[in-house]
């Protein structure tokens, strides 16, 4: 009669559970991380004003943009085409969805 050794194919098999469940885990954990190297996404309109738009549109390079009801397609626009001296910014820099939230925020703030 052949003994199985003590713990073989059991600590085998939890080897192999605890295993995909570390991998499961690392997954899950990484997908944040990856955010950037698939494209920023910014948390909202504030902070993209805060972080792009205010370099110089709040230091008197670019002429104000807040609080003029400015619509926010023409907004959309001139941040995807650029204009004279404003550049342009391309969905890898600013998101669509972010464009469309920073727009609201200016045209509304
Ligand atoms: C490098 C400086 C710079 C940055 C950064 C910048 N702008 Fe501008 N922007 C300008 C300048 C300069 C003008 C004026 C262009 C002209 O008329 O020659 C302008 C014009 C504009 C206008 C037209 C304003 C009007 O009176 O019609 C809008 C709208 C605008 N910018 C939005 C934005 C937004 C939104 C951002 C952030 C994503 C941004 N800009 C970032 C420099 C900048």
């Amino acid at each position: 009669m052949k003994m199985t050794k003590p713990g073989g194919a059991t600590s085998g098999l939890m080897l192999a559970i605890a295993t995909v469940i570390v991998i499961t885990a690392n997954s899950a954990w990484a997908a944040p991380q990856d955010v950037p190297s698939r494209g920023f996404v910014w948390k909202d309109g504030a902070e993209v004003y805060a972080k792009i738009c205010g370099y110089c549109h709040e230091s008197n390079v670019g002429p104000v943009i807040r609080g003029r009801d400015l619509p926010a397609a023409y907004i959309r626009t001139i941040v995807r085409n650029g204009n004279r001296a404003m550049p342009s910014f391309r969905p890898s820099e600013i998101d669509d969805e972010s464009l469309a939230k920073l727009a609201e925020y200016i045209s509304k703030n």
